[in-house]
């Protein structure tokens, strides 16, 4: 059987959500992850130091008994009221990054940025303080074509950003395109970029041929082949701009399966998987270990960790479902309320976390 043993990855990009779903994702990420970048679009949002630290606390306290060295890392969701005052207190707290949301791009992002210049002052205090700026990189007008999205974001306002910003360090979280993978190769050192496993082993097809497949409906959406095989060449390189972020995004079943479907994929009990699979499928599994545990580290300038996981080539299969924490009776069939759908439900994986 061949192993594989690395460096403790990191999770550059997720959802924990809050609440009980914590008690869900939390030992899910921290099974495989020593770090997680915390996402904050919650309900309310994240917006100050304060918040931030109790949804820390929150999600520490979900962690499992017997797992010490889990960290998250929670970030600040960046509004028109943000100041540059609450960046610098944010930063003595040791929040390490803040988040870009345009308005209305995606899950819980209503109360985000609108008019992105006017956040200029808050991105010059975090260039002054080393707060990286986390993007989600979509415009939003309703006459953008929802698969220009990205391309368009990148003319819009990312072009700007980077070169009125030269030290401010940016992460293109999500990328879905060539545009954006050549984008982002194109700039300085400053300037990152996180993939998903969505992204890289499925296209639009995926979503949309033969049936909407609501389960691998995520933002930025899945684009046409030309692009997942760019990201595909992309991580295959081993460049260190590119490095892990799952964007691993539960809603339950019944929120998924709507007629007006929830945007995310669930990955986190298959993340490292996933990427092996796919690192190995591209014969680049040698590629891995600096994709998924040294170039995020070395990009956020945090020390990479020193501690190891083993994978194993052994087939295994994704679950259908996973019942939620609480659920209510043991004895009935889980109702679509209490259940959630992992991303690649139901299918074969290769490599199993030992
Ligand atoms: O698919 C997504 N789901 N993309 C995002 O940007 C947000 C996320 C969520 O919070 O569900
Ligand atoms: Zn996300």
């Amino acid at each position: 059987m061949r192993t594989l043993t690395i460096h403790t990855p990191d999770d550059w990009h997720l959802h924990f959500r809050d609440g009980d779903m914590l008690l869900e994702t939390v030992p899910a990420t921290a099974r495989c992850f020593r770090r997680a970048i915390a996402m904050p679009n919650l309900v309310p949002p994240v917006t100050n130091t304060q918040l931030a630290l109790e949804y820390k606390a929150r999600i520490l306290s979900a962690v499992p008994e017997g797992v010490t060295n889990f960290e998250p890392l929670v970030t600040l969701y960046l509004t028109n009221d943000t100041t540059p005052e609450e960046i610098e207190k944010a930063s003595n707290a040791g929040i390490v990054a803040s988040k870009l949301y345009p308005a209305g791009a995606t899950t819980n992002s209503d109360a985000a940025v609108k008019g992105i210049k006017s956040l200029y002052p808050v991105f010059e205090a975090m260039q002054k303080t080393g707060m990286l700026l986390l993007i989600h990189g979509e415009v939003t007008e309703n006459h953008i074509d929802i698969f220009d999205r990205e391309k368009a974001f990148i003319d819009a306002y990312l072009n700007d950003i980077v070169s009125d910003f030269p030290e401010l360090k940016v992460v293109f979280e999500h990328i879905t395109t060539k545009d954006a993978s050549d984008f982002v190769k194109a700039q300085s050192s400053f300037v990152a970029a996180t993939i998903t496993p969505q992204h890289l082993l499925l296209n639009r097809n995926d979503l949309l041929v033969g049936g909407v497949k609501p389960h691998n409906y995520c933002l930025p959406v899945l684009k046409r082949n030309i692009h997942q095989q760019a990201l595909q060449e992309t991580v295959a390189s081993g460049s260190p701009k590119f490095f892990l972020g799952t964007d691993s995004a539960p809603h339950e079943k019944h929120k998924k399966e709507s007629a007006c479907g929830c945007a995310g994929c669930y990955s986190a009990w298959s993340a490292i998987e996933l990427y092996a699979q796919i690192f190995d499928d591209l014969g680049a599994i040698d590629k891995l270990e600096g994709f998924a545990s040294h170039y995020g580290p070395d990009f956020y300038g945090l020390p990479r960790n020193q501690t190891t996981i083993t994978l194993e080539e052994k087939e295994w299969t994704v679950p259908d479902v996973i019942a939620l924490p609480n659920v209510k009776s043991s004895n009935q069939s889980l109702a679509d309320e209490d259940a959630i759908v992992p991303f690649f439900a139901g299918q074969p994986l290769r490599w199993k976390l030992a």
